[in-house]
């Protein structure tokens, strides 16, 4: 069951973390040489409707996998620094990806809708602050897992 559950939890960071880096290194440069902010601003409206609705059921399976997987580890008590380390940028990257859908991706994609193109600019540019940010503390997190056995 602890192969199964770090299965699901392994896949559902290679999906929400890999996309972010897709994301913020490849989409991002090649849409800003290729496109003019308004086509721009329409493809990240549609990416995110897409992206988003994987990364709600990747945060989904990460939390129940790592809690359950927490669970066979006899819970709470004694558990070791790197796993409570992970549960916290786990726990930060998840409230920063619901800020992100809620405050920043709901009133973009009204933007757009309404072609307000300076207003869905200004989204879109705190938007990458925090994907950015996710990214990052993502990278971090898989460290500490993978380096975290050793120490
Ligand atoms: C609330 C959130 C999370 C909890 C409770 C949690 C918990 C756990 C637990 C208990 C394990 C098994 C550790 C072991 O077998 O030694 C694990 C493995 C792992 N976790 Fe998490 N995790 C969480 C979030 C994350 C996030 C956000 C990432 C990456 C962005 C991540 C990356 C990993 C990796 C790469 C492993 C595999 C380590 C190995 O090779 O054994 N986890 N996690």
């Amino acid at each position: 069951m602890l192969s199964f559950m770090k299965l699901i939890h392994l896949l559902s960071i290679v999906v929400w973390v890999g996309g972010m880096f897709f994301a913020y290194v490849v989409l991002r440069p090649s849409a800003a040489e290729v496109l003019q902010p308004p086509e721009r601003l329409k493809l990240w409206d549609k990416v995110f409707s897409k992206f988003f609705n994987w990364v709600w059921l990747a945060v989904f399976l990460v939390l129940v996998s790592g809690f359950y997987m927490i669970y066979l580890f006899g819970g709470f008590a004694n558990l070791p620094l790197y796993i409570n380390l992970m549960l916290l940028m786990g726990l930060v990257m998840t409230l920063i990806y619901v800020y992100v859908f809620f405050k920043c991706y709901v009133p973009f994609n009204r933007h757009v809708t309404k072609q307000e193109w300076p207003a869905a600019g200004a989204m879109l540019g705190t938007i990458r602050k925090l994907v950015g940010l996710n990214l990052t503390i993502g990278l971090l997190t898989i460290t500490v897992a993978e380096l975290g056995h050793s120490f």
